[in-house]
């Protein structure tokens, strides 16, 4: 599991990277949305956070960063303020810090370097599903984030029977993931399925699959890009056949 977490997240965002300095700073942020962000989840996410001036924003799981840096640029007329990226993948956290330059802690959600009560909101996206104890972190993600606190979830979550053939994530059922939300003191104001929001921009696509392109020409044949591949074609049919569907949650902390 660990093997297939890093060939998909972190030898891939290095690729990825460097396929973003050679087609430009506007490919960026959709290349660097990884598994989550189409803008219209990004933007019914970031709703729900109720962002202040001068809140302290923590990207728990950010990967490389792109969803913040959509954040950062989309909510400037109502929202600076400091931004931790938190990503155990070494390569992915430095990497974001170097194409958004934004301070990254290359750190599991499971164990922040943060202290008690410092942050106004959160979002983690992708993150809970590549996780075994959801609980320990979510559990962690309370201990950080100040009461009232508001926390966005991208989650995919497991409709059918097929959800198991992906043996790198555990992907929860809807009810084991409330019951984890509500054992670890989070309340659930909001959700929906993001299958229900518009799709992303074609520029955006087309930016995305440009940046993928070049990583092929140049890696495909490293038995790493096949890994990420095989991955990234098996969760594609998963949520094809809606055995796994991607939910948005908008929660606060209690
Ligand atoms: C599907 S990617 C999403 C990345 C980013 N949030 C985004 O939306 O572009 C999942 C991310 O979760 C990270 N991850 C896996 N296990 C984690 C953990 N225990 N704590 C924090 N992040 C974790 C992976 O390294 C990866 O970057």
């Amino acid at each position: 599991m660990q093997e297939a977490l890093e060939a998909e997240f972190d030898t891939v965002a290095a690729w990825t990277e460097r396929a973003v300095a050679e087609l430009g700073s506007d490919h960026a942020i959709p290349a660097a949305c990884r598994g989550s962000g189409r803008p219209a989840d990004l933007a019914w996410l970031a709703d729900g956070l109720e962002l202040h001036d001068g809140d302290r924003f923590l990207d728990a799981g950010s990967g490389l960063g792109g969803p913040t840096a959509w954040l950062a640029t989309e909510y400037s007329w109502r929202w600076r303020g400091p931004v931790v990226l938190a990503e155990p993948m070494v390569h992915a956290a430095a990497a974001s810090v170097r194409l958004f330059g934004r301070p990254a802690l290359a750190a599991w959600t499971e164990e922040l370097p943060l202290r008690d009560d410092c942050v106004d909101a959160a979002w983690a996206l992708g993150v809970l599903d590549t996780v075994p104890d959801k609980r320990a972190v979510l559990t962690e993600l309370h201990r950080v984030l100040r009461p009232g606190a508001r926390l966005g979830l991208l989650v995919l979550v497991a409709r059918g029977e097929r959800a198991a053939e992906m043996e790198s994530n555990s992907f929860p059922t809807d009810v084991d993931l409330h019951r984890d939300l509500a054992a670890t003191g989070f309340r659930v104001h909001d959700r929906i399925e993001a299958a229900a929001l518009p799709d992303a921009p074609p520029e955006w696509t087309r930016r995305a699959e440009a940046v993928d392109e070049v990583v092929a020409r140049d890696h495909a044949d490293d038995p790493r890009w096949q890994q990420a591949e095989d991955q990234t074609r098996l969760l594609g049919g998963l949520l094809d056949s809606r055995d796994v569907v991607i939910v948005l949650l908008r929660c606060s902390a209690e």
